[in-house]
């Protein structure tokens, strides 16, 4: 858990007095330029920041949406077979109602053994695995979806079934049971009916790196076999890690390949599929230590991914893993060289705004119209 540096507290301090004024009052809010677009801006949040008052104001006066950083996801809310927890992304919930704020879901099932809870993992399917499978995805995915209809109208259904190392689909429990592609649709179809209007995501993190290609590929078989089987799959989810890989390895900061990038988004949206950045931030594990220069090269190269993302109309919604730097899941890995603190977010420790901040604002600004 971080805590504040000596050096940090004056400038929180500082922080406070600033979101006395609401940013929107300082300019336009981030959700307000996308509003004017006709998108969304938004944001995650963990539920500790419920006791955190000047990181709520700050969630208030950007975002539009919220989107649980862990609470929704089966580890958290069905911990032990049966036992469902719901009480912290119910609370969650009930902040975001109370401030007008609109509330995406994520994610239904991370299909991915490293993040299915440990009991999914090592479940007995016993003489009959395929029904039994279906049984335990149908218990989970009803429940989860049926008790936030109406007040969650997009939800992850499925998080990163495709191994990006060679684009094939990960294999975990259900698929043993029901094979790759059949466990993969039957979540959505499982969802679909539980959720028959809202938005149904694929969510994944292959992104414009030139090192994201196998990944990329992946992904995409995977939407061409939901789209040929007739999968109720809405959208793809961009969760938009951009900048350094999230990896111990010395890759570069900025590797992307512009061309390839819209190439897989041109097939994406022609097969029909709506698009959401649901995860942004910037990776700064590469980049020199100063902090003006990093800050001023993670604005640059943001402003031109989104740019890029903004341009495909099928984009609406925008979500950052995060609002200030202390929040950012990127703290406690991959760390740096230099063990600094890293900047990912719009707004730093302080809760003071960053270039990254007039980055989006200026991206939105200059959107089309959707
Ligand atoms: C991360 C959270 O931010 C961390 O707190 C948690 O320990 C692990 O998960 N892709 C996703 C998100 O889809 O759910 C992940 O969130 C970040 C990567």
């Amino acid at each position: 858990m971080r805590t504040f540096t000596r050096r940090a507290i004056p400038a929180l301090a500082l922080g406070a007095a600033a979101c006395a004024t609401p940013v929107a009052a300082r300019g336009q809010s981030l959700h307000a330029l996308a509003a004017a677009k006709g998108m969304r801006f938004g944001a995650a949040m963990p539920h500790r920041a419920l006791g955190d008052g000047l990181y709520l104001d700050l969630l208030r006066s950007e975002c539009g949406l919220i989107v649980s950083e862990n609470e929704h996801k089966w580890a958290a809310i069905q911990p032990a077979q049966g036992v469902f927890n719901f009480a912290p992304a119910d609370a969650m919930m009930a902040w975001a109602a109370e401030n007008g704020l609109a509330y995406r879901g994520h994610t239904l099932v991370w299909h991915h053994v490293q993040w299915l809870p440990r009991w999914v993992n090592e479940y007995q399917f016993g003489a009959n695995p395929a029904a039994e499978a279906e049984a335990l995805l149908r218990a989970h995915v009803t429940t989860v979806a049926q008790r936030y209809r109406g007040r969650i109208s997009s939800w992850d259904a499925i998080n990163e079934a495709v191994d990006h190392t060679d684009g094939a689909i990960r294999e975990t429990v259900f698929t043993r049971a029901l094979g790759k592609e059949a466990a993969n649709d039957l979540i959505f179809h499982i969802a679909r009916e539980a959720l028959p209007n809202e938005q149904l995501v694929y969510n994944d993190y292959m992104s414009w790196e030139a090192h994201s290609t196998t990944h990329r590929n992946g992904v995409l078989r995977l939407l061409e076999g939901f789209k040929a089987r007739g999968v109720p799959v809405d959208a793809l989810g961009v969760q938009a890690h951009i900048g350094s890989a999230n990896t111990d390895n010395s890759v570069g900061f900025a590797t992307q390949n512009e061309r390839e990038w819209r190439r897989f988004l041109d097939e994406v949206t022609a097969m029909g599929y709506d698009l959401l950045i649901t995860e942004l931030d910037v990776h700064d594990r590469t980049l020199p230590a100063d902090v003006a220069a990093r800050d001023a090269e993670m604005a640059r190269y943001l402003r031109g991914y989104l740019d890029l993302m903004f341009s495909y109309r099928q984009l609406k919604d925008v979500l950052a893993w995060g609002m200030a730097d202390h929040y950012s899941w990127l703290q406690e890995r991959w760390l740096r060289d230099d063990r600094a603190p890293k900047r990912p977010t719009p707004y730093d420790a302080a809760l003071q705004p960053k270039p990254m901040r007039e980055a989006i604002a200026a991206a939105f600004d200059a959107a089309a119209p959707r």
